[in-house]
């Protein structure tokens, strides 16, 4: 496990080990948490995880005015960010990026899994303008294989995206090896670590499928 205090280093697993992320994430994994309360969980991953990863954003410097006299200060400089989440568990990610950053541009790309191959497919992909200057996060709660991620870093690099970072909140060794090998820029922030992936390509332990549990459906 990487200590939190990594930087922004390309390549490298960050693991967001926050009292609040270790507590909602262990809420989040309890197979008897209900669809609203793994909604609200993830969300509330989401935001602490975007807080991390965006925790070197450049800021310009203003003045206002508060009630008593002048202030100096920091905006966030433009562009802003973008937030890009891969359908259909990211969105459940993106809900907590958005309360931080609210006008924030969001791309959505779908990706569906092969149950044989575990190999990803396109099938949708909408992208904000200004892709090449801003920095890109991509949300994916899952980095199981990695391929649903890295398929997806390789349709915003050849859209034009140079600066990106993945937050997921399980990923499994497998996912790691696979997006250092194809996409050793980009850096991943986690919430944890697991042990492995099943025959099925689920992690081990977990916490099942996001998608489903998000959105209440069945395999
Ligand atoms: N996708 C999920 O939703 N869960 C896993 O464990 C792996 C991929």
């Amino acid at each position: 496990m990487q200590p939190d205090s990594m930087q922004h280093t390309p390549g490298r697993a960050i693991v967001v080990a926050h009292p609040l992320v270790r507590d909602r994430l262990t809420r989040l994994r309890d197979a008897a948490a209900g669809q609203g309360e793994f909604r609200r969980l993830l969300a509330e991953i989401g935001l602490l995880l975007a807080a991390r990863a965006l925790d070197d954003l450049p800021l310009d410097a203003i003045q206002v005015t508060t009630p008593i006299g002048p202030a100096r200060g920091e905006v966030l400089a433009e562009p802003l960010p973008c937030v890009v989440s891969i359908l259909r568990a990211g969105n459940g990610l993106l809900d907590g990026f958005r309360q931080l950053l609210p006008e924030a541009p969001v791309g959505m790309i779908g990706m569906a899994r092969d149950e044989k191959t575990l190999e990803a497919r396109r099938y949708y992909c909408k992208l904000p303008a200004g892709i090449a200057e801003r920095l890109v996060i991509v949300v994916d709660p899952m980095l199981a294989t990695g391929h649903s991620a890295a398929a997806a870093l390789d349709v915003l690099k050849e859209a034009g995206a140079q600066r990106l970072r993945l937050i997921s909140v399980l990923a499994a060794p497998e996912g790691i090896a696979e997006l250092q090998a194809r996409h050793p820029d980009v850096p991943i922030y986690t919430a944890a670590i697991d042990e492995r992936l099943d025959q099925r390509g689920y992690i081990v332990p977990g916490l099942g499928d996001a998608g489903d549990r998000l959105y209440g459906t069945v395999e």
